[in-house]
Parts: structure tokens; sequence; C-alpha cells
């Protein structure tokens, strides 16, 4: 059997590490995949620090600046997203996005969200017909009147199957190899299992007619990926399962569970960003702990109502409070993320949270902000912020109309 080719779309602070758990595990199954693993690195130019373990007067890596993906490959470290962490040696960083995807049978989407429609469409027609993706994005895809989830919106630009992962999963400290556990969303239409083999691995499949999803008992988010084209693994590769998902992603230091809930897992991932914010605020108003949890608990139940209301027919509520993609992850951005840290500091300096994103953060972009405004926007176009104190707040205090310190008053709900 073929062995899959994988790619990860991305190369910051959790791109990186991404990369990193891959490449170990393309190495410890030599049977499922093939041992190097493509990173598609926004190549941009770095100074080596002296006081960095790489720096050497006498090499001329160390000499101005340098192309960020021949640091990598050189010493294999990200040195700017991701420093003082080891990469495995079989992860490439490549700065070519349609070499880095080519002949790969599994894609994974590892960036900020704003930057991943333009690379769809750069890439579209460039990768096997018959990939499948995971989608690691923490963000929502609004435009205007419609809402969708970031694997959605990769599966529809390129006409594959994509599900997605997310969890309490604060990048630095997963790449120093410190327990957490993640979540796997993947449900993807029956039809693989019964593809014949095409002659070529490129090209269209002799399977590749229109399948109806919905049909085939596939729980399809938002009816999108109904109307792709999608083709079927072919019969020489392993099939692209829930087994081959955990082996992909499981460490003795990153446990994995796979599920089918793509809609639970993603939006937990996307609007626990707008939370954290929240809580940095009350946090750096020095309110205490009780206040950062109330906060966490009208954040998670909005979460959940935001599921049911908008994605009604393939969400399951409970991954919400069962998955690491759910509670854990508000609980770990609430206590130590980017979002959450940047919020506490703009309001102890009574600076923006884009300023301070720009000075703490050395080019690692925050996600909580922009989420907050796309959902408010997706929100007042159905006319359902009232319903979403707590989401509404957090966007009405960004735009300086509200204040953090009324957020109490904010959230109380309103009297039956
Ligand atoms: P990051 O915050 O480190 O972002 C910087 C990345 O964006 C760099 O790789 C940079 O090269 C790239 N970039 C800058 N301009 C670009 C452009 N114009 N086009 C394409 N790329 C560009 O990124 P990250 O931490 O890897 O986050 C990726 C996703 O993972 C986000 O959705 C985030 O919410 C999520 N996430 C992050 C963490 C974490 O702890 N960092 C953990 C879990 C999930
Ligand atoms: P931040 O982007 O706020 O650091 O959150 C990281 C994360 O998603 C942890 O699971």
């Amino acid at each position: 059997q073929r062995k899959h080719k994988v790619t990860v779309v991305g190369s910051g602070n959790w791109g990186s590490t991404i990369a990193k758990v891959v490449g170990e595990n393309t190495l410890e199954h030599p049977d499922l995949f093939e041992r190097d693993v493509q990173m598609w690195v926004f190549e941009e130019d770095v100074e080596l620090d002296k006081k960095s373990k790489h720096y050497n007067e006498s090499s001329e890596l160390s000499q101005g600046k340098q192309k960020l993906t021949k640091v990598i490959n050189t010493h294999h470290e990200n040195v700017k997203y991701l420093p003082g962490i080891a990469l495995p040696h079989n992860v490439i960083a490549n700065p070519d996005l349609i070499d880095s995807v080519k002949n790969s049978s599994i894609l994974i989407f590892n960036l900020p969200h704003q930057f991943i429609l333009n690379l769809c469409k750069q890439m579209r027609g460039h990768i096997l017909p018959f990939a499948r993706g995971i989608s690691c994005i923490k963000g929502v895809n609004v435009e205007e009147s419609a809402i969708s989830l970031f694997s959605e919106t990769i599966g529809q630009e390129l006409g594959i199957y994509c599900g997605a992962l997310s969890g309490a999963n604060i990048a630095s400290e997963v790449a120093l190899e410190k327990f957490s556990e993640t979540t796997v969303a993947y449900d993807p239409p029956p039809m693989d299992s019964q593809a014949p083999t095409p002659a070529t691995s490129q090209g269209p499949s002799p399977a590749s007619s229109h399948v109806d999803l919905t049909k085939l008992g596939h729980k399809d988010v938002t009816g999108k990926l109904s109307k792709v084209k999608l083709k079927p693994v072919p019969s020489e590769y392993r099939a692209i399962d829930h087994d081959i998902m955990k082996k992909l992603f499981h460490r003795r230091y990153f446990h994995v569970r796979v599920v089918s809930d793509v809609a639970g897992v993603s939006l937990g991932g996307a609007l626990k960003n707008v939370v954290a914010v929240a809580a940095g605020w009350v946090d750096g108003l020095g309110w205490g702990d009780n206040a950062k949890a109330a906060i966490m608990r009208v954040g998670l139940l909005e979460m959940r109502d935001f599921g049911n209301r908008f994605f009604p027919n393939t969400i399951q509520p409970d991954t919400f409070t069962v998955e690491s993609a759910g509670v854990a992850d508000l609980i770990t951005s609430c206590s130590g993320g980017r979002n959450f840290r940047c919020a506490k500091m703009s309001i102890q300096e009574g600076k923006s949270i884009e300023e301070i994103e720009e000075r703490e953060l050395n080019g690692q972009k925050l996600q909580g902000a922009m989420t907050a405004g796309e959902v408010n926007k997706f929100l007042r176009y159905k006319g359902l912020q009232k319903d979403f104190p707590l989401l509404s707040a957090v966007y009405d205090i960004l735009q300086g109309k509200e204040k953090a310190e009324n957020l109490p008053d904010l959230i109380e709900p309103e009297d039956e």
C-alpha cells in the first residue's frame, strides 16, 4: 500500500509545534506515512540572536538577515515562532506553497485564520484531488449573513473533505512535551472505503462523480460540502480514518480523542478566544478568580448556545463540556493563553490590545479580537446580539462603546 505524504500548511507558534508532533509520528509509523513532513513557511528574513545557541560568528547564517526557511532547515528550529524547540530533522521547511502540498494526501492547515482563504485560492488545482484535510485553525468564517467553519471553507475551496483539531493546547507547553489532550473531529463520508484504484494518483479518479453526502449518512455541517464533488481515497492507500488520525497526532505527551463533531470542536476553539479576552480584562482589573470563573461559565453557555442555534443538525452539545476542545481549552486559554495575557496587559496599561500584540508577540497573531468582530457582524445581521451578552460585550468594549468595568452589568440576564 502507498504511504501518506503529509504537509503542514503554516509554521507559526502552533503550526511549528504540530509539525513537530506529526514529524515524530511519521518516523514512528513508516508503514503508514512518508518519512518527511513538508511544512509550508510564509517566508521572511530573520536575524539570529547573538544569544542563540546557533549563533556562530564565522557562520554565514549568523551574518545579518537570512531566510527563515534556510535557518529552520539548517538548525532544525523555528527561531522566530518557536524558539528553543528542536524540530525533528524530517520536518522540511518549504517557502513554496504549491511545491509543499504537491502529492500530499493529508494536508494540515495551521495558521491565523485571516490568511487561509488566500492560501486556498493559490492551492486550488495543485493538490491531490482525493487529499483529506485537518484544520487546526481557531476561528470562524463570516460572510455577512452566513457563518461557516474553516474546515468547511477549506473543504469547499479545495474540493476535499476537511476535519478539525482543537484542544487545550498552549503551543509552548505542547512543544516542551508537557502533557496535554486534544480533540480531532473527523467525519468523512463513507465512500472512502469503496474507491477503486485509479490509474495514476494525480488526475480525476474514476469514482469521482458527485456524491450526495446526506444520503450516505454524513453529517454535513452547513451543507457546503454537499455541493462539492468529493473524490474517494484510492484503495492503493490506507483509508484515511479515525485510526490513521490517531496515529498521526497522538503522542505520549499529546493524547488524542477522535470524534465526529466537527462543528462543536471548531466552535469551541473559535469562541473561547473571545471569552479569553474578557477573562484577561477582569483579571487585569484585579477582580480575582471568582470573577474570571463567572466569565468562563457564562462564556461556556454562550458557546454551547451558539452551536445549538447555528449548527443544530450536527452539533453534539456534550462536546463543549466533555472534550478537550470545549471546557478544557476555555480553562487553559483563560489562564495562560496569548489572548488572555494581552487583554490583561491592555487594561493594566490602558493600551489597545493591538498595541500589546505588536509589542509582546514578535509577529504571532491574536485571534480573539478579530473573532469578536466577526461573530458580532453575524449576530447583528441576525438581530441576536442580546442573546449572546458576553460575546457582544467583548465586541462593544473593543470598539470603545463600553467599558470592561461594566462587564457584570452587561452580562446580567434580563428579568424573565
Ligand atoms: P502565530 O500566531 O504564531 O502566527 C504567525 C504566523 O502567521 C507565522 O507563521 C507567520 O509567518 C504567518 N503569517 C504572517 N503573515 C502571513 C501572511 N500574510 N500569509 C500567511 N501567513 C502569514 O500562529 P499559530 O500560533 O501557529 O496559530 C495558528 C492557529 O492555531 C490559530 O488559529 C490559533 O488560534 C491556533 N492555535 C494556536 C495555539 C498557540 O498556542 N499558539 C494553540 C492552539 C491553536
Ligand atoms: P491563544 O491564541 O490565546 O494563545 O490560545 C492558545 C490556545 O488556543 C490554547 O488552546
